[in-house]
């Protein structure tokens, strides 16, 4: 709603012309000088095979805006609005006023989100740290814009390395018994994982082995019912321990499904891919082709054993997923090395749903939303010492005890750590999330600067006004009123945050919020430098009191749709 009076009459601007291109309002460029800007001329000026320059000036000429905006063109078309003085106060106390913060889009969608994707049996490493911090995100933000979000957390639970975690329970627990032990079915998480390590290390250096936990894998998923029975309890213990991680990190799953869920479906769909010939033999196992020349590697759906894979399941989930959600878009939130896997599923999925294979109609739209890595100061992705990816839970103590080394000795442990979470999240979602960034405890946990404390920080100093004001008997917050052009930066900033979100929404860039909310930060911190607030004179004193419970609530809302919470104090 914050600029709606701007949106239509942009709207019915562009509608006067024979090609559909809708109008967006985005911050202006930094030497732009308006409060908002319109590029969306240029597209339209493309279509229209008009110069943009006398597009721009033809529109602004065609738009009334008296009483709310002066239009002018920059650059090679951009149309930029400086809102009348007035009428930033009439906005910032309707939009301070409304229900939601967010206006819906118009045409809202049933949107999949799989992230998370952690492995049962192996410990969660820093990969996968990103996709639970972006994928819950943007399950926050594509909820905020009015989609219908359904997140799943994908279990990896189903392929070779089952195979390799059953044969080192195997071989550990038979070598206990014949010390004598007994075996312990009470394992820990960090038990799974040394077995699982103990069963990888054994399949690379003995073939026999490798045969053995291939063995393993084929006979779980052909139904062995002691397999089967082992694989429960280990399933359960692995997820028990990841329930940990998931709140720790704060991410909400509608749906625990596993790539072994889908398994019932998976012949029915192989049978009706090879009907449709989209499923041919290769040396004994079973591929499906998704280019003519080899630019692009099948996807593997059977092996030769009749073992299925990671794409087999990828392909069934998509199945199921159509059945039981029917969804517009499916958003998988994967880092960015697994790109060429989730395009070859993407592109068999595409052709089968091409000529109507069952199944797979109405086939949603498919999204890698992909991430970059974590990396270290040398620009490597964050390791150990032994050169493995480095541990989720090392990293993440790691930003404890820093928090704990930076907040005051007054500040309870609840806080430091959503000051801890809240740098380790701000730091993997403030940059564009295709490229990796380096991970960095020192600077991301600085309450100065681009940080989720700084942002934590402006929220907490807002509320610590709000309760002195409370104090002093001069009464709190009345209608924002705009007295100082400080006060009106920060309400322009405050003004723009709804279209970010849209950005992000429609980008799936978490950074476009994180910009927002930071712009917003740093208009705060000017205005406590340039103007009284406690001490302003009666009336501009609770004008500016209610701007700032709005700025505040805007940065809460901005990290909440981040994931990060805000400690009342700090
Ligand atoms: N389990 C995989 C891994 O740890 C990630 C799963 C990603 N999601 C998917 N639908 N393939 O690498």
């Amino acid at each position: 709603m914050y600029t709606s009076a701007i949106e239509k009459t942009l709207a019915v601007a562009f509608a006067k012309y024979p090609v559909p291109v809708a109008p967006v309002l985005s911050p202006p460029n930094k030497n732009g000088g308006g409060d908002f800007q319109c590029n969306s001329v240029l597209q339209l000026a493309g279509r229209m095979r008009m110069k943009p320059g006398d597009l721009a000036r033809e529109i602004a000429d065609a738009m009334d805006l008296a009483g709310i905006a002066e239009v002018t063109v920059t650059g090679p078309g951009y149309l930029n609005f400086i809102l009348a003085d007035g009428y930033v106060e009439t906005l910032a106390r309707a939009s301070a006023a409304a229900q939601s913060m967010v206006d819906p889009v118009a045409t809202p969608e049933t949107v999949v989100i799989d992230f998370g994707g952690p492995n049962i049996a192996k410990a969660l490493h820093v990969g996968h740290l990103r996709s639970f911090v972006i994928g819950e995100s943007l399950r926050r933000i594509l909820k905020a814009v009015g989609h219908e979000v359904v997140s799943d957390i994908h279990y990896g639970d189903w392929g070779l390395p089952i195979g390799k975690l059953i044969l080192g329970i195997e071989t550990s627990v038979i070598s206990t018994v014949e010390a004598g032990g007994v075996p312990n079915v009470d394992w820990s998480l960090d038990q799974l994982g040394e077995f699982y390590r103990l069963g990888n290390e054994l399949t690379k250096s003995d073939p026999v082995f490798y045969e053995k936990a291939k063995d393993n894998t084929l006979r779980l998923q052909a139904g062995d019912r002691d397999l089967r029975a082992l694989w429960s309890r280990v399933r359960a213990i692995s997820l028990a321990g990841i329930e940990g991680h998931i709140k720790l990190l704060g991410a909400h799953f509608d749906t625990l499904d596993g790539e072994s869920d889908v398994d019932p479906l998976i012949p029915a769909m192989i049978a009706a891919l090879q009907e449709a010939g989209l499923a041919t033999e290769s040396d004994g196992a079973l591929v499906g082709q998704v280019v003519e020349d080899d630019s692009l590697p099948p996807v593997l759906l059977r092996k030769s054993d009749g073992s299925s894979l990671y794409g087999t399941t990828d392909l069934a989930t998509i199945v199921d997923r159509i059945a039981k959600y029917e969804p517009d878009r499916v958003v998988y939130c994967v880092d960015g090395r697994q790109g060429v896997h989730l395009k070859t599923c993407f592109m068999l999925a595409e052709k089968a749903a091409a000529i109507g294979v069952s199944g797979f109609t109405p086939l949603p739209h498919l999204v890698h939303a992909d991430f970059g890595t974590v990396n270290d100061a040398s620009g490597k992705p964050y390791s150990t010492r032994e050169g493995k990816p480095a541990l989720l839970e090392d990293l993440i103590d790691e930003a404890l005890e820093k928090a704990r080394d930076v907040v005051t000795d007054d500040i309870d442990g609840e806080t430091a750590r959503k000051v801890a979470i809240a740098a380790l999240k701000f730091a993997d979602l403030s940059t564009d999330r295709r490229s990796g960034y380096v991970f960095d405890p020192e600077r991301m946990m600085s309450f100065t600067g681009r940080t989720g404390p700084y942002l934590q920080y402006a929220c907490a100093r807002v509320s610590s006004l709000l309760r002195k004001a409370a104090d002093d008997g001069r009464g709190g917050p009345g209608d924002i009123a705009i007295s100082h052009p400080a006060d009106r930066d920060l309400a322009v900033e405050v003004l723009g945050f709804p279209a970010a979100v849209h950005r992000a929404a429609i980008e799936l860039q978490p950074k476009a919020v994180c910009d927002a909310a930071y712009d917003i930060a740093t208009a705060l911190s000017r205005l406590y430098a340039e103007v009284e607030i406690l001490r302003a004179p009666d009336g501009e004193r609770e004008g500016r009191l209610a701007l700032l419970t709005w700025a505040g609530a805007t940065i809460s809302t901005a990290l909440d749709l981040l994931g990060i919470e805000v400690p009342e104090r700090m």
